[in-house]
Parts: C-alpha cells; structure tokens; sequence
C-alpha cells in the first residue's frame, strides 16, 4: 500500500536518523519543509521532500494537504493509562482544601486505585483501560509507556502488566511496559517495609521477566514513598533481568535521587518539579532524560519543572502526559504542549521536540518514532488548517488535529 501526501503546508520534525535526542540551544531549533510531499510505503516512511521534487509514481492514494501541516505522532513516554474506576471524589476534597499528601495519608490516592483495581477482573480493568487509549490515539499519540503500581501485590501487578500487553497487541501503536511495583507501600506492608522491597525483588520482578511484562522498571522515589536506599535497590534488581529504570522523583522534594538513578545508568528522571543546581550538574553528560509532566503540575497545582533553567544549562527535556487517576486525568500531549509553552516558558519548538523526539529517546524507540524520517513508522498528525505550527499551543484548547495515521494506517 503507497500513499501519498502532497501539498503539506508545513512538514515539521525533519530530521536525520543519527539524530536521537536534542538537548540545550538545539532544542530551539523544529527543522521543517514547507508545501511538501510524503511518501508511505506500508507502514515505513519511504520518502518525503519538497513538492517540486515530488516523484510522479503510481501509488494507491493521493492525500491533498493544501493548508494542513504534518507532524510525527506524539510519544507519551510516561503514563498510568491502565487503571479502575476514578478519584473524582478525590479532585473535589482537593477543591475543598486537602493536599495530595493529607489524602495519601488517610488511605487515598495510590492505595485507594490499588483497592480499586485489585477488585476488578483483568476483562473489565482492559475494557476500561481502552477507551482511554483509543481516546489518546485520536488526540495524536502514536507510542505510549504505560506503567503498573496500581496493583502492589504479584497478581494485580501481573493483571495490570498482562492488560497493557493485550493493549499494544490490539492497537496500531506502540507500547512499552514499566512495572512499577514501588509506587507506594501496601497497608499490610505499611510497618514493615523491608518485607515489601523483598516482596519486589524476590518474587514480583523475576515473575514477570519470566512472562516477558515489563520493558523498564520505576519506584516512586520520595519522601513518604520509597527511599533512595530502597531505589537503588531495586533499580539494580531490575538492572540484572534487562530492566533500565525511569524513575518518578523530585516531584515534592529533592533528597538525593537524581544523583542515584544517573549513577544506576536509569533512562529517565520523570516529574523534577523540585529540582536543585546540584540535581542539574549531575544529569550534564549523563545519558538520563529528564522528563516533565506538566499538566500533572496543572492539576494538583505543585510546582512546575524549572524547564527554563535545565534547557539553558543545556539539557535535554521530554514532555510527557503522566496520564493517572489521581493527578493527571488526561493524556492530551496537545495541552501538554501548550502548557509547558505557557506556564514552563518552553518556546513551541522546544516543546514539540520534547514531546517526540525527546519522547521517543525516553521510551526507547528512537529508531522507530518521534521524527520525520526515512525508515521510521509513519505514525503522523494531520493537522487542520493552521496559520503556522504556532497554533497548537497558542490556542491551546481547540481541536487541531485533523486526522490521524499510524502506522501507515489512516485512523
Ligand atoms: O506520577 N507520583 C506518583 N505517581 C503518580 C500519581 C499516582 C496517583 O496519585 O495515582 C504520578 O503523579
Ligand atoms: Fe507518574
């Protein structure tokens, strides 16, 4: 199957396939074409250019763009799509003046999705859990992480792992698994820490190598939550069944961890709302990507992540949605895009790159996704009419996506 689109108004994220991140000043820079062709040979991107080098070749349909711009699919590199029920009630005693952290401590936030999930069969949990990514897939994403941590015992953390795999068998995009059996210490556990970290790296984490669940692993390292001590832990458990870490840390307070998952080789640091000088000399010339999820701020209003400051000391950044019942119900990487222009002072090619080919280096899948390159997936937006690509998080609420491809596939 060819497809060919012609007359694109902007083609944006062209790039090269030995270009797998970008970090400080290049950041700032959205290479793009404008009016040009696409060429999509089954599901690979075969050729693209400008219109005056459009090949004449016989393909099965021809897409006229005339005013519509074509951009790689967002990579979501960090979410919790996979979950049960909801904590609505939650959001309103949040209104109503509790923190996040008084919730937690009267048996809300993780433990209460935990109660949840661990009551719903893996049927229900999938069929819930789908709708959430269909809707992901038509606001543009293309390749999602999704973790488990909603289980925190070896069958409901295997249930979640064996729901997001049939998830990325059923569905045109990509996903990668994190297990994330150290979001929060179960109640039975609640004195007695030791026997949960043991729980995890005795039983939980060579069950599920053994049934091939889990891509990465992740802890939630934070004050409250799980120590450094315990991260490095289990970090280096996961290290030695091919597991690489993404950690969630710094997202309250800064004690230490970054500096304990670059030294563990971890992918990516996820959240960084608190992140100090010395958090930022650590992760320069560190193969870790730093990773923030603003809406998760928006939400819960917490701080956002300092993305002004890590971008000019020359660091990467990756946007992702952090999609989660408890403080990001949403996975629109658009409004992930706008908000971290708006409230993270991101210029709007900072952000794109950060949401794909930044993206793509912190799932992993660089060489499949988060660019406009030949060989890569042909996993793209297709944008409404725009003035510029501006638009997307200048009007940061409206619908811009026209239409969907992903893998080839017109959605
Ligand atoms: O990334 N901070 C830890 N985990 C999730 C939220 C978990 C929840 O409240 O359900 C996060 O924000
Ligand atoms: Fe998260």
């Amino acid at each position: 199957m060819k497809i060919l689109l012609i007359h694109i108004k902007e083609l944006l994220q062209i790039r090269d396939k030995s270009v797998i991140m970008v970090a400080g000043e290049e950041m700032k820079i959205l290479p793009k074409l404008e009016n040009a062709f696409l060429l999509i040979e089954d599901e690979i991107i075969s050729d693209f250019g400008l219109m005056e080098n459009c090949p004449e070749l016989a393909v099965d349909r021809v897409i006229d763009l005339s005013g519509q711009s074509v951009l790689p699919s967002w990579v979501d590199s960090h979410t919790h799509i996979v979950y049960a029920g909801n904590r609505q009630q939650e959001f309103v005693d949040r209104i109503n003046g509790l923190s996040y952290e008084e919730i937690f401590n009267r048996g809300g936030g993780i433990l209460n999705s935990a109660k949840k999930l661990q009551e719903t069969t893996e049927e229900d949990l999938y069929e819930q859990s789908k709708v959430r990514l269909e809707e992901v897939i038509r606001q543009g994403t293309g390749a999602v992480e999704i973790k488990s941590g909603y289980g925190l015992n070896l069958e409901s953390e295997l249930k979640m792992l064996r729901v997001i795999k049939k998830l990325g068998e059923n569905y045109p995009i990509k996903i990668k698994a994190t297990f994330l059996g150290a979001h929060a210490f179960p109640t039975i556990y609640k004195d007695n820490h030791e026997g949960y970290i043991q729980l995890i790296i005795d039983e939980m984490i060579p069950a599920i190598a053994k049934e091939k669940l889990a891509d990465y692993i992740d802890a939630f390292l934070e004050t409250g939550y799980f120590s450094v001590e315990e991260t490095e832990r289990i970090m280096q458990a996961g290290q030695k069944y091919g597991l690489a870490a993404k950690i969630h840390v710094n997202q309250f307070t800064a004690i230490g961890g970054i500096a304990a998952c670059v030294k563990n080789k971890a992918l990516t640091v996820d959240h960084l709302e608190i992140v100090t000088d010395e958090d930022i000399a650590v992760l320069k010339n560190s193969t870790t990507m730093p990773v923030a999820l603003p809406t998760c701020s928006y939400f819960i209003s917490i701080p956002y992540t300092p993305a002004r400051k890590m971008i000019d000391a020359g660091l990467p950044l990756a946007l992702a949605s952090d999609f989660n019942p408890g403080t990001t119900p949403s996975g629109n990487m658009n409004f992930v895009v706008a908000t971290a222009c708006i409230k993270m002072k991101m210029t709007p090619e900072e952000a794109i790159n950060a949401a794909t080919i930044n993206g793509a280096y912190a799932m992993g899948v660089s060489d499949e996704y988060g660019s406009i390159t030949r060989g890569k997936k042909a996993s793209l937006i297709i944008t409404k009419p725009l003035n510029s690509f501006y638009e997307i998080p200048y009007a940061f609420a409206s619908q811009h996506i026209d239409r969907v491809i992903l893998e080839g596939k017109l959605i």
